[in-house]
């Protein structure tokens, strides 16, 4: 049975991110791959000091990063949502990254991944989803498909907790099934 471990990369208790992975979790179990399991991270229980190279030299890495890292290595497969801060990653999400990366720089651990990413406005965070897209060979993930939320307050309904963009909807499920199609 195939195990996904799916977060948002933001550390908002209000995270529009994370309401897209909760969807996306729902359509994977529901229609997708109904055998799969799914596990949805909080960032917030990964929260370390800021990374400099002094605290790693005083005190090694983090417990946290550790269990971050072990999180990933125990999945099949990765579902991450990203919020962008200013064109790149939440600081919550790098410095989790951060410290992870001095673990193992190949931080996605040869996973293959679906990357998905939402704003408010009209870029859908899509310089964060490049971004990540571009690095994520370096860090050992394959992506498999990608998908950009703009708009979300017009393409989400709250009420639901789902895709109303009909194209969208259709979007996600495309890009999940990718993990289907997983050999
Ligand atoms: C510090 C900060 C920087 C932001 N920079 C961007 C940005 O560069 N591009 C963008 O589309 N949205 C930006 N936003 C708006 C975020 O897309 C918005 O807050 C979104 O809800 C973040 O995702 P989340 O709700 O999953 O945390 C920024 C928000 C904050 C707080």
């Amino acid at each position: 049975m195939i195990k996904i471990l799916a977060f948002a990369a933001s550390n908002s208790s209000q995270s529009i991110n994370r309401k897209l992975i909760g969807h996306a979790v729902d359509v994977l179990r529901s229609e997708v791959l109904p055998g799969a399991v799914c596990e949805i991270l909080d960032l917030n229980d990964f929260e370390m000091p800021i990374y400099s190279l002094d605290r790693e030299n005083a005190g090694g890495v983090p417990d946290l990063a550790h269990q971050f890292r072990a999180k990933i290595a125990a999945a099949d497969a990765l579902l991450i949502s990203f919020a962008e801060h200013n064109g790149h990653y939440s600081a919550a999400y790098k410095n989790i990254f951060d410290w992870a990366s001095r673990l193992e720089g190949k931080v996605y651990a040869g996973k293959p991944k679906v990357v998905l990413s939402a704003s408010p406005g009209k870029g859908g965070a899509g310089n964060v989803l490049r971004a990540a897209v571009a690095s994520a060979p370096h860090f050992g993930a394959e992506v498999l498909s990608s998908l950009s939320v703009p708009l979300f307050g017009d393409n989400f309904d709250e009420a639901s907790g789902t895709l109303s963009n009909p194209e969208l909807a259709a979007g996600l499920r495309a890009a999940l099934g990718r993990f289907a199609r997983m050999n």
